[in-house]
C-alpha cells in the first residue's frame, strides 16, 4: 500500500525533486510516519534520512523552495535543518552506527536506509516512507513496526540491550512512549530497562527532565510513573518519590501508601489541567511526608509541617535536575507550601477572614490551588469523596463572593508607604512599615473595607496609638 496522502504538498514533491538531482534517495522517519499512521494529531516535525549527505539535500532543497530558507547545519553530527511554514524539516544521512543527535558517541559510517533504521530505538520509529519517484509513498518497514503499531507494542528492532546502550535515554522514551501510546513495552525490552537502569545517570539532566515533562503532560501520567519504578528507574530520578512508598502500621494504626496517592492525584489533575507546573507540584506535593513522618501514641500518625518541608525540597530537586531556577519552581514551592490550606479552610467553619488570607497568600494562583486540592481527593469512600467536593465547592464560592466585594486578589494597599510618611511627617523608618501592616491586617481581618477613606481613618487612629 502507498501512503501518499501523508505526503501531500510542495514541500514533499522539492524533496524528491532534489533527491533525483544529487542522486541520493530519501525517506521520511520516525515520528511523523508513525503519528501519520496512528492518526494522531496535526502533521509536527519532520525528519528525513539520506541514502547520502543529509546536509547536501537540505541545502539543494533550500534553494528549490521560492522563500529560499535559511539552513541550520549541524556539522559535527552531519545533520542539517530548514524550517518551512513553521514544520522543522531534519535532514540526517542514512548511519551505520547509531546516530542519534544527543549521543556522545563520534557517529557517522554511511549506511543503507535499513543500516540507519535498525539502529533507531523502537520498530514504531523506524517505519518509513518513500520520498523517491520510482516508489513515492511506498512503507519500508523491514521491522515489522507497522504490526507493532497494530498490537500497541513498543519493541527495539536489534536485541534491547544493545538498543539501550546506544543511547540509554531511550529506557524513558520508551517509558514515555507507552505513555503517550497506551502501548505496552515488550517483556524483553522491560527486563533490559530493569538490567541497565543504572546507565540512566550518563544521560544529562536536561534530557530526562524533557522525558519527565512529556510523561507529566500525558493523560495517564501514572502509567509513566509506575514503569520508572517498576524498572528502577526512578531512584536515580526522583528519590523524594520512591521515599513515600509503602504503609507502615504501629498498634494497628496506618497511614496510607502517599507514592500510590501521589500518582492518583497526578492522574485526577492530569483530567482538568493542562498546566504542566500544575501538574509538577502535584507530582511533588506530598514529598515532605517521608522525612517528617511520625508516630505518636495518641495521635497516630503526623506529617508536620510536610507541606513547608516540602516545598524547600522543591528547590533542591530542581536544582539537581537542572530545572528552570525562576518563577515556575516558586509557582510550584508555593502550591506545595499552600496545599494544604483549603483543606483546613474548609474542615471549619469558612469565615470570610480566612477566606481573604487564602486569597492573598495564594494571589493569582488561588484557582490553581483549589484545582490542586481537588484532585488531592483519592478516598475510595464514596460519601467522604462527596462530602469533600462540597466543601471545595463551598470555598470556591466564598473565594468569589469575597474577592467580588474586597478585591484582594492582587493586593494592593489602598494607602501608600509615601502618604504615611507625609501625614505624620516621616523620615524612612520601620514605623512605616508597622503601619501599612496593620492596615493590611485590619483589611483581611475586616475590620475596614479595602477602601481608601476606611484605611486612611485607621492610619491616624494607628498613628495616634503608636504615639505620632
Ligand atoms: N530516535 C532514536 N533514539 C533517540 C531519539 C530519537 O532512535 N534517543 C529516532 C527515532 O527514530 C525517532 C526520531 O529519531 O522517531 C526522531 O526523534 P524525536 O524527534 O525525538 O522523536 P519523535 O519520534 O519524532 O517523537 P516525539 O516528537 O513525539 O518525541
Amino acid at each position: 500500500m502507498k501512503h501518499t496522502q501523508a505526503l501531500q504538498g510542495q514541500i514533499f514533491e522539492l524533496v524528491t525533486k532534489a533527491s533525483e538531482e544529487l542522486g541520493t534517495p530519501s525517506y521520511v522517519i520516525g515520528g511523523f510516519v508513525r503519528d501519520y499512521l496512528l492518526k494522531r494529531g496535526a502533521p509536527k516535525d519532520i525528519d528525513i534520512v539520506v541514502v547520502g549527505s543529509g546536509i547536501a539535500l537540505a541545502k539543494k532543497l533550500a534553494q528549490l523552495l521560492p522563500e529560499k530558507p535559511e539552513v541550520t547545519v549541524f556539522k559535527n553530527f552531519g545533520t542539517a535543518m530548514l524550517k518551512y511554514n513553521d514544520i522543522e524539516l531534519e535532514f540526517v544521512g542514512a548511519r551505520k552506527e547509531s546516530y542519534h543527535r544527543n549521543s556522545r558517541k563520534p557517529v557517522v559510517e554511511n549506511g543503507t536506509l535499513e543500516d540507519d533504521q535498525k539502529r533507531r530505538d523502537f520498530t514504531i520509529n523506524t517505519l518509513a516512507l518513500s520520498l523517491n519517484a520510482n516508489d513515492f509513498g511506498k512503507l519500508l518497514d523491514p521491522f515489522d513496526g507497522l504490526s507493532d503499531l497494530d498490537k500497541k507494542i513498543i519493541r527495539t528492532p536489534l536485541e534491547p540491550g544493545i538498543t539501550y546502550s546506544d543511547d540509554p535515554l531511550r529506557m524513558m522514551r520508551a517509558i514515555r512512549f507507552a505513555t503517550q501510546l497506551d502501548f505496552k513495552i515488550q517483556p524483553a525490552s522491560l527486563q533490559a530497562i530493569s538490567e541497565n537502569k543504572n546507565r540512566i545517570q550518563i544521560i544529562s539532566k536536561e534530557r530526562i527532565v524533557e522525558e519527565l515533562h512529556k510523561i507529566l503532560a500525558c493523560d495517564k501520567p501514572s502509567l509513566g510513573f509506575a514503569l520508572l519504578h517498576k524498572t528502577g528507574l526512578l531512584p536515580y530520578i526522583l528519590p523524594e518519590l520512591i521515599a513515600l512508598q509503602g504503609i507502615e502500621e504501629i498498634e494497628g494504626q496506618r497511614h496510607k501508601d502517599n507514592f500510590w496517592h501521589t500518582l492518583e492525584v497526578v492522574d485526577n489533575i492530569a483530567k482538568t489541567t493542562d498546566n504542566l507546573w500544575l501538574r509538577w507540584a502535584a507530582l511533588l506535593h506530598d514529598i515532605g511526608k517521608a522525612p517528617t513522618k511520625k508516630f505518636h501514641k495518641k495521635i497516630g500518625w503526623t506529617f508536620h509541617a510536610h507541606e513547608f518541608v516540602g516545598s524547600k525540597m522543591v528547590y533542591n530537586l530542581f536544582k539537581r535536575l537542572r530545572m528552570p531556577l525562576n518563577e515556575k519552581m516558586k509557582y510550584v514551592q508555593k502550591m506545595v507550601l499552600m496545599s494544604s490550606r483549603p483543606q483546613i479552610l474548609s474542615e471549619d467553619f469558612v469565615t470570610d477572614s480566612a477566606v481573604r488570607r487564602l486569597i492573598f497568600d495564594a494571589g493569582d494562583h488561588v484557582d490553581d490551588l483549589m484545582t490542586l486540592c481537588e484532585a488531592d481527593i483519592t478516598t475510595k469512600n464514596s460519601r467522604k469523596q462527596k462530602k469533600y467536593k462540597e466543601n471545595f465547592k463551598l470555598v470556591r464560592q466564598k473565594i468569589e463572593e469575597v474577592e467580588a466585594r474586597d478585591h484582594i486578589r492582587n493586593f494592593q494597599p489602598p494607602i501608600s508607604g509615601e502618604e504615611i510618611m507625609v501625614t505624620f511627617d516621616l523620615k524612612p523608618s520601620k514605623e512605616i512599615g508597622i503601619i501599612k501592616d496593620a492596615i493590611k491586617e485590619a483589611i483581611l481581618e475586616g475590620q475596614i473595607p479595602n477602601e481608601y477613606e476606611a484605611a486612611k481613618k485607621f492610619m491616624l487612629e494607628k498613628g495616634k496609638e503608636i504615639g505620632l
